[in-house]
């Protein structure tokens, strides 16, 4: 099976744990939009959706899904959502997309987070795929001077030449190099960089369940 067919399959799988009538908070991403595709067919189940970012919201419209400000939104009851890793213990890096720290904010509302990914995420120790760090851009040179005596080598994100922006007007440091062994700690410390809008770590708050795609068939791991 292709990366694509894998995860199709996760996105599928993860219909079951859309409740009907409800509002659905919707992750961001090439695993997240064969979900949203899936979204589509069932989408008179559903009350509507809550976006991680614009491209997302832009692609639940494309299937004629409401799409809710998260402000005018009282409770998520289920976060779906891909990962750029995932451990055996529910722990993840996230924000390959540039999303992270809406889908921090969006996932912190939710009762349960469903993580879909293919089978290749799931890793022993975080660290390989090259940590987000979301930015206010005039502190990317201190946040990056901060972040490399952690250990890691800081990377500005590009698009075409130049910084990426987020939907946040923010700008992303990659970090890499780094082998988390203790990812809570990691995280609440660079949390606590003043300039830092959000690290793509989320083991404070990881998945509850994460849905695995494999040549064997979907894995589910429950934390
Ligand atoms: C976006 C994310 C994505 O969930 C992560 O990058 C995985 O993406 P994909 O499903 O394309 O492999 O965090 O900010």
């Amino acid at each position: 099976m292709s990366q694509d067919e894998l995860k199709q399959a996760v996105a599928r799988a993860a219909i079951d744990y859309v409740v009907d009538g409800a509002i659905i908070g919707v992750g961001t991403g090439s695993t997240a939009n064969f979900f949203i595709d899936e979204l589509g067919k069932i989408k008179d189940r559903i009350k509507g959706a809550v976006a991680s970012s614009d491209a997302t919201a832009a692609r639940l419209k494309s299937h004629g899904i409401a799409v809710f400000d998260l402000n005018d939104v009282s409770s998520i009851l289920v976060y779906i959502d891909g990962a750029d890793e995932i451990t055996a213990q529910g722990a993840m890096i996230k924000g390959g997309g540039a999303a992270l720290t809406r889908e921090k904010i969006v996932s912190s509302a939710a009762d349960k987070f469903v993580c879909i990914a293919d089978g290749s995420k799931l890793v022993d120790t975080l660290g390989k795929f090259p940590l987000p760090v979301e930015v206010i851009p005039m502190a990317q040179a201190v946040v990056s001077r901060k972040l490399a005596a952690l250990g890691g080598e800081p990377r500005l994100r590009l698009k075409d030449g130049r910084p990426l922006l987020t939907d946040n007007g923010c700008v992303i440091i990659d970090l890499a190099g780094l082998t988390i062994a203790d990812a809570v700690q990691l995280e609440t410390e660079i949390n606590q960089i003043v300039g830092v809008v959000t690290v793509g770590l989320f083991a404070r708050r990881g998945a509850d369940i994460a849905l695995l795609g494999t040549a064997d068939g979907v894995k589910k791991l429950t934390f």
